[in-house]
């Protein structure tokens, strides 16, 4: 089958953004970090915000990796706050690590990226996909929570300090969520964690303003 038609049926998305985590190689330096990836035609598309060393990564030359695809938000915790955790794989067809764990990997190269002040525009050419026969796994409203909040956590850092109430608020609820939808003392861990960062890097802002 066509690749693009492939990536289609794993969801990617001209419209919606398929929220993915890319391992990056430069050198001998692999990074990992959530990203949101569009599909456009036969390119995968990301905006990468300055200030992360994904951003770094492409700026210093990195032009090739993987794209990880999981509803694990474990996997999602780590490769933003506890990348020690992350273990890799080598997959046969794929030349830059696989972050263990993951249903699919797509491979790809980086095409160009345009620099718009705040973001890098990226252009990623899949290469290939390799993707694991696996069950199908049910909907919980903990993942989701816990990847929202990750999402409102990583904004702390650039967001103004109106806005920065607003984020906090929302991580409180997705806790909230978390612990209404889950026993997991794994996941409310995570959650609680979440907070405390996200509180700590508020008390960091008001201290440097
Ligand atoms: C679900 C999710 C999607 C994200 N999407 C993006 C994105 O599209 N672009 C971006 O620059 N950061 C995005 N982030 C934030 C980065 O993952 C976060 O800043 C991370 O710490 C960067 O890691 P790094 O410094 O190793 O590159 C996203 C975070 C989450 C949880």
């Amino acid at each position: 089958m066509e690749l693009s038609r492939i990536l289609k049926r794993m969801g990617f998305s001209e419209k919606t953004y398929s929220e993915v985590i890319v391992t990056l190689l430069l050198d001998n330096f692999v990074n990992s970090a959530p990203i949101g990836v569009l599909l456009l035609d036969d390119m995968l598309f990301s905006r990468v915000f300055k200030g992360s060393r994904t951003y770094e990564l492409l700026r210093k030359g990195a032009k090739e990796g993987t794209i990880c695809v999981t509803h694990d938000p474990r996997l999602f915790y780590y490769s933003i706050i506890r990348k020690e955790k992350l273990k890799y794989i080598f997959i046969k067809g794929i030349n830059t690590p696989c972050l263990s764990g993951c249903n699919g990997y797509v491979y790809f190269k980086v095409v160009k990226y345009n620099d718009l002040g705040d973001y890098l525009a990226v252009y990623m050419k899949p290469l290939s996909v390799y993707l694991r026969k696996s069950i199908p796994k049910t909907y919980n409203r903990a993942s989701y929570a816990i990847i929202e909040a990750l999402v409102y956590y990583s904004k702390i850092p650039y967001t103004t300090p109106k806005k920065i109430c607003k984020y906090v608020e929302a991580i409180k609820h997705c806790v909230d969520i978390v612990y209404h939808s889950s026993r997991s003392r794994t996941y409310r861990a995570i959650a609680r964690d979440i907070l405390k960062r996200a509180l700590s890097l508020v008390e960091t802002r008001k201290a440097s303003t």
